[in-house]
């Protein structure tokens, strides 16, 4: 497995991309960088993380065996990853929130961002970022983001925990590839934040209304129980949930 790691980058999803596009990205190719100048997020958001505190690295995965229409099964594997990794150094109360933030004690401590290269309808590989919040303390203007060292009291090792957390990616690809798809989904919904908790969302439209998160469809929606016991289903660009 290569890893190459970086001082300074703009952001190792955008130098992943490049490298995939020029076709030296290989399967299981990760880079890491102390310093991202140009972290993103989804949704177009940035992704900020102090130099060297935190992990902030992306993953090359071909993918070619999935079919596009379950591209979502990538990002529950990714996420699954991450909460093994994270369970294993024995953080506790570790929530999933959808479509890929990952939470403990309900703030959030990982975002997630996969960029698929699709030819042809054909997904012909994934370039997964991760931000994960290690040693970082100060969290100004983001009341709702937390670390490993604030919530366990330990100074963790950066390469450590990047290396349990593509050895997890590794494992939970083999799911994929195995087509264990059942167990994908009800593994990532008996994680998911808030389920079968009275909840309030906004949609897209800007209203706001009550449900409760039941589960995931087979395409990556959110699946929410409102009045009169009817689900709606959402798709990521169409639901805020708001608390
Ligand atoms: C999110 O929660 O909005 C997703 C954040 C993803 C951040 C990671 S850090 C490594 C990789 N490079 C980026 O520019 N973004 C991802």
């Amino acid at each position: 497995m290569r890893i190459i790691k970086l001082d300074a980058i703009d952001s190792t999803n955008t130098y992943l991309k490049r490298l995939s596009g020029e076709g030296t990205a290989e399967d299981g190719l990760a880079v890491v960088a102390s310093l991202q100048t140009n972290g993103r997020g989804q949704m177009g958001t940035v992704w900020s993380s102090q130099e060297a505190k935190n992990l902030t690295f992306s993953v090359f995965k071909d993918v070619s065996f999935i079919n596009v229409s379950q591209h979502f099964y990538i990002s529950m594997a990714v996420s699954l990853a991450v909460y093994q990794a994270l369970t294993c150094l024995g953080i506790t109360k570790i929530k999933v929130k959808w479509p890929n933030d990952i939470l403990s004690d309900d703030k959030k401590i990982a975002g997630i961002l996969i960029e698929n290269v699709i030819k042809l309808n054909v997904i012909t590989g994934s370039v997964i970022g991760i931000g994960l919040n290690v040693n970082q303390t100060d969290f100004k203007g983001l009341p709702g983001a937390s670390s490993l060292l604030l919530l366990s009291g330990q100074v963790n090792d950066l390469d450590e925990i990047m290396d349990a957390v593509l050895k997890q990616i590794d494992v939970y690809f083999q799911h994929l590839k195995d087509e264990n798809f059942k167990t994908l989904k009800s593994q990532y919904e008996s994680h998911l934040f808030r389920k079968n908790k009275p909840s309030t969302f906004k949609d897209a439209e800007g209203s706001v209304f009550s449900g409760y998160i039941v589960g995931i469809s087979d395409f990556g929606n959110l699946l929410v129980k409102i009045e009169g016991n009817t689900i709606r289903s959402f798709d990521f660009k169409e639901v805020v949930l708001l608390y």
